[in-house]
């Protein structure tokens, strides 16, 4: 597999005033020299291949839109290398756009006033798409998404979804080796969230397009990504098969309870209950069960039932693989 992205030792760092408190604080800032260094991306390698899709994730500020802002050309790196399809992004970053496309959550990169149709004229020209290559990728969208009902509305009508869809449709139009989604997802509804996965998926296919994807949502990651590559405080925490990441924490199930009684009360007793047992309490998004992370190699999964049973009435119960989300928790816990 050819790499279309080379980084060693990639370092950015940013000189930020340091902040004072109050009033005369900030009085003070007018005058201040009183600078930090903040190390955005702190010497970060790693390559990855031609049709590759790559989740890049961490907490905010972690530094993955400098990392994306560096590898689309838009800053210069501190130190170190960084190659994208052969070239040093921000010497040449006319060219770098050439062979990349961009889509920023909620920021579209679309011309607002205009229907989609025009927008994508517009690259055509820009990129100087050949007539023919332009026709087979409206053909190829046909047949992913209702396209007569995108082409003729200006950007500004759609809804979120609608937007993201058509940013995502333009950034690959140019066909490009890699296209970098920051946070993609970001806003939409459970259902434009499984559209939007299964047309990266697509096109990913279809055209071998290396895709970088940051996002906080797990969903996309299960969905999308066989690699994932995870940063924290600028630092590279771990780079690998997402399998991989899941073998290590392979003895970890999460038992799903529905209590009988007020599911917050039944979970701060569980807590209590469950305290010497080294088993992690929590309480579902949609707030309908209480989550027992529980270690198989230190108790089984069948005793912990049976002593939640003793303590309390159960509707309901499920038993799931540990998702990646609490995998990823542990690793930010240091638990690897
Ligand atoms: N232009 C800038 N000037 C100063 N500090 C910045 C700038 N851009 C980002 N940072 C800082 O760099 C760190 C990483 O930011 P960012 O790359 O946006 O993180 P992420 O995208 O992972 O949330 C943060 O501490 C942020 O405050
Ligand atoms: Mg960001």
């Amino acid at each position: 597999m050819e790499n279309v992205i080379e980084i060693k030792g990639l370092t950015k760092e940013f000189k930020v005033l340091n902040r004072h408190e109050g009033i005369k604080g900030s009085f003070k800032d007018l005058f201040s020299r009183d600078y930090k260094i903040v190390k955005a991306v702190d010497d970060i390698s790693m390559n990855v291949g031609q049709g590759e899709i790559v989740g890049y994730l961490g907490p905010n500020g972690a530094g993955k839109s400098t990392t994306i802002k560096m590898m689309t050309g838009v800053l210069e790196p501190s130190s170190g290398e960084l190659i994208v399809n052969g070239r040093v992004p921000y010497k040449e970053r006319k060219k770098n756009c050439e062979d990349i496309g961009v889509v920023f959550g909620q920021r579209s990169q679309l011309w607002w006033a205009l229907p989609l149709v025009e927008s994508f004229k517009l690259l055509k020209d820009i990129y100087q798409i050949p007539d023919k290559d332009y026709k087979d990728m409206l053909d190829i969208y046909g047949t992913m998404v209702d396209l007569d009902m995108l082409l003729h509305k200006p950007v500004r009508q759609m809804s979120l979804g609608q937007r993201t869809l058509s940013d995502i449709l333009a950034a690959f139009l140019h066909n490009p080796k890699i296209v970098f989604l920051d946070e993609p997802t970001i806003g939409l509804d459970v259902s434009m969230k499984s559209k939007i996965r299964e047309l990266i998926l697509e096109l990913n296919k279809k055209k071998n397009t290396t895709v970088i994807l940051t996002t906080h949502d797990m969903g996309d990651v299960d969905a999308l990504c066989r690699r994932i590559v995870i940063i924290d405080k600028g630092k590279k925490l771990y780079d690998n098969d997402i399998q991989h990441l899941r073998g290590f924490f392979g003895s970890y199930r999460t038992l799903k309870i529905r209590p009988k009684e007020e599911i917050k009360l039944a979970a701060d007793e569980l807590e209590k209950e469950l305290k010497d047992l080294d088993i992690k309490v929590s309480i579902s998004d949609d707030n309908e069960w209480i989550n027992l992370l529980v270690n198989e190699d230190k108790i089984k999964v069948l005793d912990v039932l049976s002593k939640v049973q003793s303590l309390h009435d159960i509707r309901d119960m499920q038993l799931e693989e540990i998702s990646t989300e609490e995998v990823i928790k542990k690793i930010y816990e240091g638990g690897i």
